[in-house]
């Protein structure tokens, strides 16, 4: 499958779900800069066109496997899938990363001061998260399980659904908010990067940071890029 220059990161990500891989090893922005043409992410990530052309049109690899398509699954099968894998995943990192963090600063705070800045911004994501993935189990997603089954049922009225714009901007609006969070996370890291006298603990805390945040991309993706798109389009929206 050829790759347009001109196409958008993110219809590019939706397009083929594997190809997230490749833009994460080449620090490309397929998320928050994912209206961003190839060219111009590219340009921007200071990576080479064509060998970012070349990773994506590889064939997707026999581990990632069918299945994970969410253009065409149900909304009530990814929205099941955001909180079974992505949610769950966050409640469990937030918990054993905030007791990293206490027990790295406590040995390393004095020489290393940005560990107290650190931990407040994780602390401010994990509480961010914690609401926000509240008010997404308990309000929008049901809304969208509800307006998929009133767009099987033609005696529902869908345009009952034009409310659900609301909540999803908001939600977009907190993802941009975390984002912001993790940027700084990484800058403060220098891009998760441990100094030199860091222990053992310390090269967790950063390992598990970077996968925290890879992880946050991938599951903000399927809701900004797919999930919420796709119920804008049902609810006659967009
Ligand atoms: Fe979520
Ligand atoms: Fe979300």
């Amino acid at each position: 499958m050829s790759v347009e220059l001109e196409a958008t990161v993110r219809h590019i990500a939706v397009e083929r779900p594997q190809r997230v891989r490749a833009f994460e090893s080449f620090g490309i922005d397929y998320c928050f800069g994912g209206m961003q043409s190839l060219e111009d992410a590219c340009r921007q990530a200071n990576v080479a066109v064509a060998e970012v052309r070349d990773a994506l049109e590889r064939p997707p690899e026999a581990e990632m496997g069918a299945g994970e398509d969410w253009t065409t699954a149900s909304l009530e099968e990814l929205s099941d899938h955001i909180v079974k894998r992505h949610h769950t995943f966050v409640r469990q990192e937030t918990a054993r990363l905030l007791e990293l963090l206490a027990k790295v600063g406590a040995k390393h705070k004095t020489n290393h001061p940005e560990l107290d800045r650190l931990e407040e911004l994780f602390r401010a994501l994990a509480s961010e998260l914690k609401l926000h993935m509240m008010k997404e189990e308990q309000v929008l997603f049901p809304m969208i399980r509800q307006l998929e089954q009133a767009s099987r049922d033609e005696a529902a009225d869908i345009a009952d659904f034009a409310g659900i714009m609301f909540p999803m901007e908001r939600m977009i609006s907190e993802h941009e908010d975390a984002g912001g969070i993790l940027d700084e996370i990484r800058s403060l890291t220098g891009s998760f990067e441990p100094p030199a006298d860091a222990c053992p603990s310390f090269r967790a805390l950063y390992q598990e940071l970077e996968e925290f945040e890879r992880d946050l991309y991938r599951h903000i993706h399927l809701e900004d890029n797919i999930l919420f798109p796709r119920a804008a389009r049902m609810a006659g929206i967009r």
